[in-house]
């Protein structure tokens, strides 16, 4: 009799960037409550250790670090190899379409050089750095798997319609370091193979609070007719990252209500 791969996490260890943000919160929770030991990676300190504690179960790691300073990318390399494991990478910290970077989510005209290079480098830059820093520990773990948190901008290019008559913008250095983490992903998958699987997900635009013009627009453009949760993307960092997925590697998976799909 042959035994199905299953999610659990029991004894393995997963790091997770930007794990004290909202959605990194509950990616943290969702491998943690699928029996992971979790280190949850973040800018402060305080908040790490905040989100470390409120994760299910008992053991979790938290690492202040700055993911933009060399220093900050060798805290976590070295907190995690004095762990003696990794088994799970999500690399999911990333300056998205909110975050108030100047010259950044402002109008095209007025995106800087400045902020397209800081872009890249917390979103493609850092999770390339630590894959490859990582590497040998995840090949070593038997069951090493990475997942990338893309975007849907990262696959089709953003309707600016949605963002008028509000303070949102829609970053070209977000949509290139998304559309490049999904790349990145087929590289490593093939390159990690076999012994690492490497996959990603596009999440669709999670609802927090945005001006009601915007979310009207986009729950019509979405054939779900809403916007996403958190606790929609539980699911797929579980099943990305444990043996349920055995035989996935190099995929993209959008988790978009069916944004991409039309
Ligand atoms: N929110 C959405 O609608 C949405 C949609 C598609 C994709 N995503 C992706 O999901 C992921 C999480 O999104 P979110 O909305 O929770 O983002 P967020 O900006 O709210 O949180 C990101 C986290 O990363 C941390 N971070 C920022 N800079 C850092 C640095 N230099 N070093 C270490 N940590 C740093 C932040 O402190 C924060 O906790 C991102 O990759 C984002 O692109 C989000």
């Amino acid at each position: 009799m042959t035994t199905a791969p299953t999610t659990s996490l029991s004894g393995r260890t997963a790091v997770v960037t930007g794990g004290a943000g909202p959605l990194g919160r509950v990616l943290a929770d969702a491998l943690a409550t699928a029996g992971a030991r979790v280190v949850v990676v973040d800018l402060d300190d305080a908040a790490c250790a905040d989100a470390a504690d409120s994760l299910t179960g008992s053991g979790h790691v938290p690492v202040g670090a700055n993911l933009l300073e060399p220093e900050g990318l060798s805290r976590v390399v070295d907190a995690v190899h004095d762990l003696g494991a990794c088994d799970v990478l999500v690399n999911n910290a990333a300056f998205t379409g909110t975050s108030g970077v100047p010259g950044y989510a402002v109008p095209f005209d007025e995106q800087t050089d400045d902020a397209f290079a800081m872009a890249l480098a917390l979103n493609l830059t850092a999770p390339f750095s630590l894959t490859r820093r990582l590497a040998p520990l995840l090949r070593a773990s038997g069951h090493g798997s990475v997942v990338n948190v893309s975007s849907i901008y990262g696959l089709v290019g953003p309707n600016m319609g949605l963002y008028e008559g509000t303070r949102m913008g829609n970053p070209a250095a977000y949509a290139a370091s998304k559309g490049g983490i999904a790349q990145l992903t087929r590289y490593l998958s093939t390159v990690l193979a076999p012994e690492v699987r490497v996959n990603a997900f596009a999440p669709g635009g999670i609802a927090r609070g945005q001006d009601d013009a915007f979310v009207e627009r986009y729950e019509r453009l979405t054939p779900l007719g809403r916007m996403g949760t958190e606790d929609d993307f539980r699911g797929v960092v579980t099943w990305l990252a444990s043996d349920a997925s055995a035989y996935v590697t190099g995929q993209v998976v959008a988790v978009d209500g069916g944004w991409t799909a039309w």
